[in-house]
């Protein structure tokens, strides 16, 4: 049986269990690093990062060998010895693609420097007016209070103006909602959540099925409907779910000099939160 990840996220020895079982020692493929997308992004920032809730995600690794300021943090021990090893090799011992990765994305490896810290990362931040905090699956699925704590923490960290990414996997409908009224409520601005929270109030409220998939609403493939009555009733539903779209684009457009505003007034910390279906 495949291991997953603790039901309880205090349980410090399952992380380390589970965490053991995901560590990979072979090099991969730089473009299957996903946290490595947000690179130009915090290099243009400052790169000064953050990455609570590490894991054995390579790519904190591969930021300080772009130059970057990285400090990663996590509650399991295994996860930050086994960040610190990784962080002593070559990058193309990690990523065995490493120059043409570099090339292809014009980033040019430059040593930075690499920083491991167990540390609990719902209570303080650690020292640094961090330019970005890239936090990868080690949100969404911690209580609304613990959330709100973790976002409270993330908003500490960052410089005035710093952005914060929360790289999210299978979170739909009230999750949504409840992991960015965290966000909101520690002072982040998150540009179109506006939209966004309008359109899925109108879908929700249809009481159609659906799931959102690359931001749209897709109907699945559950029991919902009568076997013999589904293609009919999806293509009724379909339509309702699609009757939204307009005047949902028409507020994401109408939302964006907003978001421009706040992007340049120099203080407003951003969450850009990022919704993957897998
Ligand atoms: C699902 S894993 C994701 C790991 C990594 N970010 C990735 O994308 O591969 C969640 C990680 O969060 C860590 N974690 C959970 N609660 C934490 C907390 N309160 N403070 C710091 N790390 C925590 C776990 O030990 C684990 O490494």
């Amino acid at each position: 049986m495949p291991p997953h990840p603790p039901e309880d996220w205090n349980d410090v020895d399952a992380w380390d269990r589970y965490l053991r079982s995901q560590a990979r020692g072979a090099p991969r493929s730089a473009d299957d690093i996903e946290s490595l997308r947000f690179a130009p992004m915090v290099l243009r920032e400052g790169g000064r990062l953050w990455v609570p809730g590490c894991g054995v995600d390579p790519g904190p690794a591969l930021y300080a060998a772009l130059g970057c300021r990285v400090t990663v943090t996590d509650i399991s021990p295994f996860a930050i010895g086994w960040q610190t090893a990784l962080a002593a090799k070559p990058a193309a011992r990690i990523a065995r693609d490493w120059k043409a990765f570099t090339d292809a994305n014009q980033l040019v490896p430059t040593r930075g420097s690499f920083v491991a810290r167990r540390q609990d990362f719902t209570r303080d931040p650690p020292d640094g007016g961090f330019d970005v905090v890239i936090n990868c699956r080690a949100f969404s699925q911690l209580p609304p209070d613990v959330q709100r704590r973790a976002a409270r923490s993330f908003e500490r960290g960052l410089r005035p103006a710093g952005h914060l990414i929360i790289d999210t996997l299978n979170v739909q409908g009230d999750e949504r909602t409840i992991l960015e009224d965290s966000l909101l409520e520690a002072g982040f601005f998150i540009p179109g959540q506006e939209a966004e929270r309008w359109y899925r109030d109108q879908l929700a409220a249809t009481g159609i099925a659906h799931v959102m998939v690359l931001g749209r609403p897709l109907i699945p493939r559950w029991d919902q409907y009568p076997p013999d009555e589904f293609a009919a009733c999806e293509r009724r539903d379909k339509a309702i779910l699609a009757s939204f779209r307009a005047a949902y684009e028409a507020r994401v457009d109408a939302a964006v000099p907003e978001a421009k505003r706040r992007l340049a007034d120099g203080v407003t910390k951003i969450a850009h939160v990022l919704y993957a279906t897998g």
